[in-house]
């Protein structure tokens, strides 16, 4: 039954290789995102301090047609930075893509292998581990997640993807009922039929009512990877930490903490330990659709970067910080928006002169002396400012951009 359904999952991805690519696109632009930006990789996995003299070894696990890869490869490149790259992927169609995005971006070295990522540890050992809406597509996620353990290294950590429950509402009776209409169709008939009956959903369906899901509009692998997949479950944040855990993970932290911050919608009971209060954020904000972020091994438990070291090099991502530090200057609270959320943050007027200083290279210590702030004042006014920023994944800490 478990090979069966490797074999259906392996077809569609060998007829519609996920997500729709054309290599040509290259040329115009680099896709980015969470997980595996290289700045989120340091600031989750190696607390913002790691020594990028030594080679990264990446496994990117069920890279699909190449989007974490391509990344990941461009932004080590355009730092100077060497890194050991290996794709894996059970579709061979999926990895034409990727293997031609590489060349049109003279990205050379990265190792293509067809395969499972349950046999991931015969590749080697891997610093990092990009693993992007793969794990809920195995018969056995938990085998999966344990697979990946296997093939990591020492200190090293894992950037993840996986469905959330909330935010796919309407998905899951249209894939149970398409899984039972279509049984034994080839990919295409299924796609067709499909459509159809999507086009004709009554008004009120829920799947017709959630504005979040955009996936089956932008082309046929997508129609196809919501509506037609014939392995998928959803985990809600509960479940997905029971499931690092019992796989011998550790959640370093979700790339947008502030969605899993119940404090932020409302007044937090003492009685509620930390994963009630991020079940409880999950349900209240009700939108999420994906959980995005970092684990590492248990028994290396460890959280994000924190600006307490002074020797740390913040970086903005996604805003530009003359322009942030302007409106913080004018008391002003400008909307940041980022993947459909926004976010008004309030930040002390003192804090411009620090907030203009971040450039990618200075260390927090030298921000502070730039802008003629002692060390105390430095620790009160920087804290608002990763609070907040880093609550919306705007503020990373990395080295990796220092000489050396
Ligand atoms: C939804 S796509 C995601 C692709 C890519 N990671 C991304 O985020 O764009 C899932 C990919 O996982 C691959 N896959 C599924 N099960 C796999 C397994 N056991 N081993 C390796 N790859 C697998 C599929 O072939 C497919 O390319």
């Amino acid at each position: 039954m478990k090979s069966e359904r490797v074999n259906e999952v392996r077809a569609q991805y060998e007829a519609y290789p996920y997500p729709e690519r054309d290599p040509e696109d290259e040329r115009k632009r680099l896709v980015t995102g969470s997980p595996s930006h290289v700045l989120e990789i340091d600031h989750f996995v190696f607390q913002g301090a790691r020594d990028w003299s030594h080679p990264l070894r990446v496994l990117v696990a069920g890279g699909g047609t190449g989007d974490g890869l391509i990344q990941v490869a461009q932004q080590m490149k355009a730092a100077g930075r060497a890194a050991e790259i290996t794709y894996l992927d059970l579709s061979s169609a999926a990895r034409k893509v990727a293997e031609a995005r590489a060349r049109v971006r003279g990205l050379d070295g990265i190792r293509f292998v067809t395969g499972s990522l349950m046999e991931a540890a015969d590749l080697g050992e891997f610093d990092y581990i990009d693993c992007c809406g793969v794990l809920h597509h195995l018969p056995d996620p938990a085998a999966g997640f344990a697979a990946l353990l296997a093939a990591l290294a020492p200190g090293g950590g894992m950037g993840f993807m996986v469905y959330a429950p909330y935010g796919r509402s309407g998905v899951y009776p249209l894939q149970e009922a398409f899984g039972a209409l279509f049984e034994g169709q080839p990919p295409e008939v299924r796609l067709r039929a499909a459509r159809k009956l999507v086009a004709a959903l009554p008004e009120g369906h829920p799947f017709r009512c959630n504005p979040n899901l955009g996936d089956h509009k932008d082309s046929d692998a997508g129609f196809y990877d919501l509506l037609l997949h014939s392995q998928d479950r959803a985990f809600d944040v509960a479940a997905l930490i029971e499931m690092l855990e019992a796989t011998g993970w550790a959640l370093s932290g979700f790339a947008m903490p502030a969605l899993y911050d119940l404090g932020r919608i409302t007044e937090v009971p003492d009685h509620l330990g930390p994963v009630a209060r991020m079940a409880l954020a999950e349900k209240l904000v009700g939108t999420i659709k994906t959980h995005v972020g970092y684990a590492v091994r248990g028994t290396e438990a460890r959280g994000p970067a924190k600006g307490t070291k002074p020797g740390l090099v913040p970086h903005l991502k996604g805003v530009r910080a003359a322009d942030l530090a302007r409106a913080v200057a004018e008391g002003r609270r400008p909307v940041l928006r980022m993947d459909g959320l926004e976010a008004r943050p309030d930040l002390p007027r003192a804090a411009a002169p620090l907030i203009a200083g971040v450039d990618g290279r200075r260390s927090l210590a030298e921000i502070g002396r730039r802008a003629g702030i002692d060390a105390i004042a430095l620790g009160a006014l920087w804290a608002p400012v990763e609070r907040e920023l880093g609550a919306h994944g705007l503020l990373l800490y990395s080295n990796i951009l220092r000489q050396g």
